[in-house]
């Protein structure tokens, strides 16, 4: 890894084994675009790659230079409307109006390791030497608004990280309306754009489409990330596959509005942005103080979509997950909802609780529905007391119950709402976001609170500190689920209202890092209504997330699959659940249901008391597998195998580090009469070793499992022909002859 600096040229070069990205100052001081992709050797002078001419009815900043013009050159973080009109990385205006703020090359200073992001999550180095950080400076020469661009380069992956902090070294108030948090032009758009879209119980689809010119976006407006959009775009070459090609990804880490824009000029260059959503937002920035944006994690590969989205899923394991959990397999756990729903007592948990025990679950949750008044969802949200009816003994009991029969337990919480049935509302009805005279939006019955304000957060933390510190608490399962509306903090002047959006998820940040430390053993799951805030901001905080609500086992194929793209399988909460299953009433082969569940975190979300002496007997052998191979599973590499979305068939595979073992998941969904032979061709092998499947006699090479496949013919259909019906899976287990 190495960044090279010429001063003579103004040229800048990051650089490591695979990749490099490459800027200049442009002759009109602001910083140029020249290159990033795969690794070039440095050269003694990049300026040649600067191409400009002439073009009919451009604006140029330099009278001497009409072949000059931002309009026509690639850009590191522009402006908008200075000669160039295309998207903006950044919009700020001046007390007088004045918005044709734009910044020039002042330097640079270079440093071992990352710069941290006050306030917000980002990627961290545990040592100096595993990144190296480039920071740009430019300015303004007006209003002295001055911005440090950061770029990181780690020394072992294909990843760049960027973000932007904006210093008001001027002497009047601006205001910041677009701060992306980094802009990257593409010479050209030959590209399909990818994004991972939904809805509630239908999260994370991958959906395709080429670029051509004008504006191509994805982006939230509802507070946070959202089930409807993931903060995460790939682009990749026509001809990219998931074994090959060239495909870049942009991971955004936050969890509040966002937007991920491309736009493809009439020249056919693309620029792509990604950052704070721009609607709504405002930031007043006074004289000396500074803005930070969150952090995009940029990949890139040549070798297809599986090595693109490893690289993530490690950077994302190691490097962005913090804390006791990182490097430690998740517990198997049983979640109460599902069973229960809001009815759940001591009792219940009790009772479910030894019959899990007895089949080799680890950890018990309680979710929705302990708490005093909550006997549905319109009462309750807020005061976070245990209901003494539900749990006459109180928590101090219950978790020291469980724990003599060798569980965990963990608690379900919602911090940032409340119900107008509650203590907390009815003495303070000011702590939600609201409008003053205005009726405020419901959902689920609930508000959203004012996590803009110090008080409600200290209110909210005092709350659950007191709550999680009544038991012997190992997990929280922390909610979310409300889309904001009037997005309105009464405790601010009428000039900083567009700051409300991001100060709330500073504020759910800030609660959350005050949670961390004082419980630092505590495994956090986050979750808003299933996946609708599963984004790489959260993992920071919470290390695994609820991957969706829909628990069955066919639509979790397909959320699984797609989320995969971006995150580690070690943070998909996933769980089998009953059947009929309870959103769609399909009923899977309980074997089927747990095949999908081993590729994430684990768990079951049903009452192990109504299941049948065969069904306890096999989730027995369900936790006996799990505990063996999540190590695998979890902290291995992941491969995509079949998609769901193209095929009646899926398949995946998780390989150990060492390439000593693997285990391919495969899942047939609707039976088939008379069906072709099939195989899937796996990946990641050691293309030298023999295999043995299954304890079978017979072993293979890797070469020949990656090039001519698995046959998985036989395992789905029986011999004469026959269909074993729908929702079949196999699991293989793959070991290498020493
Ligand atoms: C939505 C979550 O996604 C569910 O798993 C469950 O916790 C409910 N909320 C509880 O209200």
């Amino acid at each position: 890894m190495e960044i090279y600096i010429n001063q003579e040229h103004q040229t800048f070069h990051l650089q490591n084994n695979a990749i490099s990205y490459i800027m200049m100052v442009l002759p009109d001081g602001s910083l140029g675009h020249l290159y990033y992709g795969t690794r070039l050797h440095e050269h003694p002078n990049w300026r040649h790659l600067l191409e400009t001419c002439n073009r009919p009815m451009s604006s140029n900043p330099l009278a001497s230079r009409p072949d000059f013009s931002l309009e026509h050159v690639l850009q590191e973080y522009p402006s908008s409307h200075v000669t160039d009109y295309r998207e903006a990385a950044f919009h700020a205006i001046n007390e007088d109006g004045g918005d044709a703020i734009s910044f020039k090359y002042v330097g640079y200073r270079v440093e071992e390791g990352k710069v941290k992001i006050d306030g917000l999550p980002a990627t961290y180095v545990e040592k100096s030497d595993e990144a190296k950080t480039l920071t740009i400076i430019v300015e303004d020469p007006l209003t002295h608004l001055k911005a440090e661009l950061y770029y990181t380069i780690f020394a072992d992956a294909p990843i760049m990280t960027r973000s932007v902090k904006f210093i008001n070294e001027g002497k009047t108030t601006l205001h910041l309306r677009k701060v992306m948090s980094m802009c990257l032009d593409f010479p050209d758009h030959d590209f399909t754009w990818m994004q991972f879209s939904g809805s509630w119980a239908r999260e994370r689809h991958p959906y395709e489409r080429s670029l051509e010119i004008g504006v191509t976006a994805i982006g939230s407006l509802r507070g946070h990330s959202s089930h409807q959009q993931n903060p995460f775009v790939i682009l990749k070459r026509r001809e990219t596959t998931e074994s090959n090609g060239e495909a870049y990804a942009f991971s955004f880490v936050y969890s509040g509005n966002f937007l991920a824009l491309a736009e493809v000029d009439n020249y056919e260059t693309l620029r792509l942005t990604m950052g704070i959503h721009p609607e709504h937002f405002d930031w007043c920035l006074e004289p000396s103080q500074s803005f930070s944006t969150p952090e995009v994690v940029m990949a890139y590969t040549t070798k297809g979509l599986n090595d693109l989205s490893g690289s993530l899923h490690h950077l994302y394991r190691t490097r962005l997950v913090r804390g006791y959990w990182r490097d430690r397999v998740r517990p198997i756990l049983l979640n109460s909802w599902e069973a229960c729903y809001f009815d759940v007592t001591e009792d219940k948990v009790l009772a479910m609780a030894k019959k899990a025990k007895a089949c080799g679950v680890e950890l018990f949750v309680i979710d929705d529905g302990y708490f005093k008044n909550r006997h549905n969802d319109y009462a309750g949200l807020g005061d976070w007391e245990v209901d003494e009816e539900k749990f006459p003994h109180g928590f101090n009991y219950l978790t020291t119950r469980l724990k003599e029969m060798g569980l965990m337990t963990g608690l379900w919480i919602e911090p940032e709402m409340v119900n107008k049935e509650s203590e907390l509302y009815r003495t303070h009805p000011d702590y939600i976001l609201q409008e003053q005279g205005r009726e405020s939006a419901v959902g689920r019955h609930q508000y959203v609170l004012d996590f803009t304000r110090k008080e409600v957060v200290d209110t909210i933390y005092t709350k659950l500190e007191k709550l999680l510190s009544s038991g012997d608490f190992s997990y929280v399962k922390w909610d979310m689920n409300r889309s904001i509306s009037e997005a309105h903090s009464l405790n601010l002047p009428a000039s900083h209202q567009g700051e409300v959006f991001h100060r709330y998820i500073l504020g759910v940040y800030d609660l959350y890092e005050r949670l961390i430390q004082r419980f630092p053993h505590m495994l956090f799951e986050s979750c808003a209504s299933g996946g609708a805030r599963f984004d790489a901001g959260m993992l920071y905080y919470a290390p695994q997330a609820w991957t969706s609500d829909d628990t069955d086992a066919i639509e979790r194929l397909k959320i699984q699959y797609g989320t995969s793209y971006g995150y580690p399988l070690v943070s998909m909460g996933s769980h089998v659940s009953a059947v009929p299953n309870h959103q769609l009433m399909r009923t899977t082969p309980l074997k089927t249901r747990a095949h999908v569940a081993y590729f994430g975190t684990f768990g079951y979300e049903l009452d192990p008391r109504e299941l049948s002496v065969q069904d306890i007997a096999e989730m027995k052998k369900q936790t006996t597998f799990m505990k063996k191979y999540r190590k695998i599973i979890q902290m291995g590499t992941f491969y995509r195998l079949k998609s769901p979305f193209t095929s009646n068939e899926a398949a995946w595979m998780v390989v150990s580090d060492d390439q000593q073992e693997a285990i391919v998941g495969y899942y047939r969904i609707l039976s088939e009469v008379n069906a072709p032979y099939r195989r899937v061709k796996l990946m990641g092998l050691n293309p030298d070793l023999q295999y043995r499947i299954d304890e079978n006699e017979i072993s293979y090479y890797g070469d020949e499992l990656m090039s001519r496949g698995l046959i998985t013919t036989d395992e789905t259909s029986s011999g004469d022909g026959n269909s074993r019906g729908d929702y079949t899976s196999y699991l293989y287990i793959l070991r290498a002859i020493k």
